[in-house]
């Protein structure tokens, strides 16, 4: 064995939906950037390390958030009634300022850095439709992101429509260049797609076994228009169906407003719901119905959305979740928020192999959070700790660990 390391913290690692295992005095074993072995302590006393850690706090995996758009990071937070205004008058005129590249050279150091210092190490997120900024994002990145360049053919201002794709033999080149593990089809949503374009894109995704992400029944203004610029289709997720846009590496975000049809269509396709608490309850959007997914099967992972959300905080997103659904009378635990927040969003994203929680052979992503006092159970301890963030927009975990190393935020 060549270069390990034992680090001597507490533990917490997502199991499943109801399930988490807790040391709190545990052992992680690294061999460079991968994890060799975690468990309880004692059980690594004969075990020789290269360099022996204390760490006073508790690991946990690296945070997966499965929507954001980076290109609204700095404008996150700007509430409007409705999402259709929002758009309109705060967010694609932004996004339009991602054309040049200084502008979008900034903004992705500093997203980037945000995310570092959230604790987020994986994650897929929406650009503007400008190619550059979609490669100096590319550059910038830091953890293991997927990427699309927002695909905006119509219904939106000039100059963002200028610089989107219009064809699928523009998308192509770009898939192919960056690969399916980096890049996402990205059609923004059916409001700036044509039917034609769509199902261009539904082809190249099943073809190239491409991850599609888009936005699908998020607010009721936005339905009654899709309503009637597809007057053919049956509902909203049969716009995408008749696309060929839902499959097992589709992910979309919000899905709020779904009839029992359309649950079913998404469960029966095996698609992904990125499920925003936070950006839902910031726009005024609704609640997404947890007992029909529930229902349905439907695999859901946790994401911020922002700039509707306002924090790109994970911690944040899982306390809003557990406040909401609960507020509804939903059964939802901190077990079932950490594995959202974790192996559920790996596994949405491809990486369930490879990332998403601390077991032997997966990459060491993980972050540190603040040890519970004596005494306190970890749900509790959890609990607060989620609490500490909603209070306090600004609690971050103490280090990020990328690939077997601390990063910095700032490069
Ligand atoms: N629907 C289409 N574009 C967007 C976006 O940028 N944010 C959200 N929340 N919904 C959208
Ligand atoms: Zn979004």
């Amino acid at each position: 064995m060549g270069d390990t390391l034992l680090i001597r913290a507490g533990l917490l690692n997502p199991v499943d939906t109801d399930r988490w295992t807790f040391h709190r005095e545990g052992g992680l074993l690294l061999d460079g950037d991968r994890i060799v072995d975690a468990g309880p302590l004692a059980r690594f006393h004969d075990h020789p390390a290269s360099r022996v850690l204390d760490v006073d706090g508790v690991l946990v995996p690296g945070f997966v958030d499965v929507h954001i758009h980076w290109v609204q990071h700095h404008v996150r937070g700007r509430f409007q009634s409705d999402l259709m205004e929002w758009l309109r008058e705060h967010i694609w005129p932004e996004e339009a300022g991602f054309e040049v590249d200084d502008f979008a050279r900034r903004h992705a150091g500093a997203f980037f850095a945000d995310t570092v210092r959230a604790g987020t190490t994986l994650g897929m997120a929406y650009s503007s439709p400008h190619l550059s900024a979609l490669r100096l994002a590319g550059e910038a990145a830091r953890g293991d992101w997927l990427l699309g360049n927002a695909i905006m053919e119509k219904a939106a201002p000039e100059p963002l429509r200028q610089a989107s794709p219009d064809n699928v033999d523009q998308v192509a080149p770009l898939l192919a260049e960056l690969g399916r593990e980096r890049y996402a089809l990205t059609p923004r949503f059916a409001l700036n797609c044509s039917a034609g374009l769509m199902h261009d894109l539904g082809e190249l995704a099943r073809r190239e076994n491409a991850f599609v992400q888009t936005h699908l029944s998020e607010s009721v203004n936005e339905i009654r228009e899709i309503r009637a610029a597809f007057p053919e289709a049956r509902d909203y997720t049969d716009v995408y169906d008749r696309a060929g846009l839902l499959g097992p590496r589709s992910v979309l975000g919000h899905c709020i407003h779904l009839s029992e049809r359309e649950h079913d269509t998404l469960a029966r396709r095996r698609a992904w719901i990125a499920h925003c608490p936070s950006s839902n309850e910031a726009l005024g959007s609704g609640r997404m119905d947890l007992a029909a997914v529930r229902r349905h099967g439907t695999r859901y992972a946790l994401a911020s959305d922002v700039g509707a959300g306002p924090s790109h905080s994970m911690l944040h997103v899982m306390q809003r979740f557990l406040a909401q659904h609960r507020q509804a009378g939903e059964t939802v635990t901190p077990q079932e928020a950490l594995y959202r927040a974790t192996l559920a969003g790996a596994d949405c994203l491809g990486r369930g192999d490879r990332a998403g929680d601390l077991t032997p052979g997966k990459r060491a992503d993980f972050v540190v959070l603040p040890a519970p006092d004596a005494g306190v159970a970890a749900e509790d301890w959890f609990e607060e700790l989620l609490a500490g963030e909603a209070r306090d927009l600004e609690t971050r975990p103490l280090q990020t660990w990328i690939g077997g190393a601390p990063v910095q935020p700032d490069p």
